[in-house]
């Protein structure tokens, strides 16, 4: 399966920060080892199409409603996401879940609706700390596939990232064999509902951990969070 490095900028850079990124990375993109998908802030997403245009670089908005328009205050659209030109929508990221309410039945909203636009899906998975220390990983994983997926299309493509939260922006990263066996699970549960997607890891992934974590079983790539800030950092991490 072909590699994806991912960055979520999250609420990072502003459109002016966006142009000067790209015209640097745009310089070393062809060292990288796999796709390379950016999914910039709403408002910056156009200066990173804009700066990108003519390279391999993917674009994605790191959110969208479940319609393309309508009386739906302060929500993105994907259809204008993919009018400008991006290709890929992260759905279910755990701080979508945890800080704006998204429940599993949005997120299988959105995952069709995305898919209903020919635009990729990336859809994001993970257990909190307690729920890993109660050993119900397993199970927490198997409802958000099933239930984020009940809706999806086989037969048109979509990228699973798991993030165990824990891990996210915390500098704890899962170790190799909680990767390696995590990553197992939800290959395994993908495998059962019918689905082959890419499965990323994201969670405190680094210049220094990336190059050991992408060897994991069923790992085909990553979607970084803080190290996708710089040029450097994230360079790195994408040409493992
Ligand atoms: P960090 O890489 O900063 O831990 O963030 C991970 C993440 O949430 C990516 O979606």
């Amino acid at each position: 399966m072909k590699k994806i490095f991912a960055a979520n900028w999250k609420l990072f850079k502003t459109p002016a920060e966006t142009r000067s990124f790209f015209s640097k990375f745009k310089e070393v993109v062809g060292q990288a080892t796999g796709e390379v998908v950016f999914f910039p802030s709403a408002i910056s997403l156009e200066a990173a199409v804009e700066t990108t245009k003519g390279s391999a670089i993917k674009i994605g908005s790191q959110n969208c409603y479940v319609q393309a328009q309508g009386a739906f205050t302060g929500e993105n659209s994907a259809q204008v996401v993919k009018e400008i030109g991006g290709t890929y929508i992260l759905i279910g990221h755990s701080e979508r879940r945890a800080i704006f309410g998204e429940t599993d039945a949005l997120i299988a909203d959105k995952v069709a609706f995305v898919q209903s636009l020919g635009l990729t899906p990336m859809l994001c998975i993970g257990e909190t700390l307690a729920e890993r220390e109660a050993t119900h990983t397993f199970r927490v994983l198997e409802t958000q596939l099933h239930l984020g997926l009940a809706k999806a299309d086989k037969s048109k493509p979509i990228v699973v990232a798991y993030e165990p939260v824990w891990a996210i922006g915390t500098g704890k990263v899962a170790t190799p064999a909680q990767v390696a066996e995590t990553h197992t699970d939800v290959h395994s549960i993908l495998t059962k509902l019918g689905f082959t997607a890419p499965i990323l890891y994201g969670g405190s992934v680094k210049p220094d951990n990336a190059g050991e974590l992408i060897k994991q079983a069923h790992v085909s790539g990553f979607l970084v969070g803080g190290a996708s800030l710089e040029v450097d950092s994230f360079i790195k991490i994408a040409t493992v």
